[in-house]
């Protein structure tokens, strides 16, 4: 099927009880594993691509790699841009065949964010483009992004619903007190704030920062009403370590197919664990029309 907005999955997973996967992909190799274990598991999946991943890549190839492994496949996938902060470059990922984009300009005023993704909403909703915007200031690295912990801040649920009304978002980012990258300690969740906000914005979350939270905390945001779970951290690692470790064991073989085949194997165990965890496997096909 071609790629699909995230709409649909998320109001569906929100429904359903559970959380729909967005795995942070670095390549071919990377997109295919994400693509593949959804299409085992029956699971809607969002194949998330970072801002320098796809300028390293170039926007036209990576489009063309994701509606090919779609062409083939009969699960709900979304082609879904991360954490852009830049609202041309948004424009050119939807000219190119992205499915979903989030603009992030979490790091301007509130009357900016709004105006940004007003402008975001009104090129995307045209072409039936999803839209994710962020509130508060996750901390961490993300991309080119790296907000210090002194700088970050949990969104505002007065705010958040108030952005929420003005803008017809389907997809919101609240700082909730989760982090991008590895944890430091044992993160402070607002699990509170978490209902606060779906109650009163009534559009689905997005829990970013999930690499390295326990699977009872997932499942408490998952039941809060955090339908799109963000995993990068983790991927990169299996990413790098898969293939290294591969080459360590079989150092006189000089076969580059047979890391990218461990690594793929890697990459495909830890997302399935994910989407088992999140519920969303068997999801697939169930959505209602
Ligand atoms: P992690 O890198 O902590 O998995 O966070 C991913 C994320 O939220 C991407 O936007």
């Amino acid at each position: 099927m071609p790629l699909v907005n995230m709409k649909k999955m998320l109001i569906d997973a929100v429904d359903g009880g559970y959380a729909v996967g967005a795995f942070n992909i670095l390549d071919y190799n990377s997109m295919r594993a994400v693509i593949d274990c959804a299409k085992e598991l029956n699971a809607p999946v969002i194949v998330q691509t970072s801002v320098k991943t796809v300028k390293l890549w170039g926007q036209k190839a990576m489009a063309s790699w994701a509606r090919e492994l779609c062409d083939s496949c009969a699960v709900p996938v979304a082609l879904h841009l991360d954490h852009c902060t830049d609202v041309d470059y948004v424009a050119q990922c939807i000219d190119h065949g992205w499915s979903s984009v989030m603009i992030d300009a979490s790091a301007q005023s509130f009357e900016t964010n709004l105006e940004w993704t007003t402008r975001v909403v009104g090129m995307a909703k045209p072409h039936n483009i999803s839209v994710e915007a962020e509130l508060g200031a996750i901390v961490g690295v993300e991309d080119d992004i790296f907000v210090q912990e002194r700088d970050a801040h949990l969104a505002d649920p007065d705010l958040s619903e108030q952005f929420c009304q003005a803008v017809d978002i389907d997809c919101f980012a609240p700082a909730i007190g989760t982090a991008h990258g590895i944890y430091k300690g044992e993160p402070v969740i607002a699990y509170d704030l978490i209902e606060s906000i779906t109650k009163r914005t009534r559009i689905p979350l997005a829990l970013h920062g999930g690499t390295g939270l326990s699977d009872e905390v997932f499942k408490k945001c998952i039941a809060l009403g955090c339908a799109k779970i963000n995993i990068s951290t983790q991927l990169k690692h299996v990413f790098i370590d898969s293939f290294v470790e591969y080459v360590r064991d079989h150092s006189t073989e000089y076969n580059p197919l047979k890391p990218l085949a461990s690594q793929y194997d890697a990459l495909k165990q830890n997302i399935a664990e994910k989407i088992i965890l999140f519920g969303s496997a068997g999801k697939a096909g169930q959505e209602k029309m």
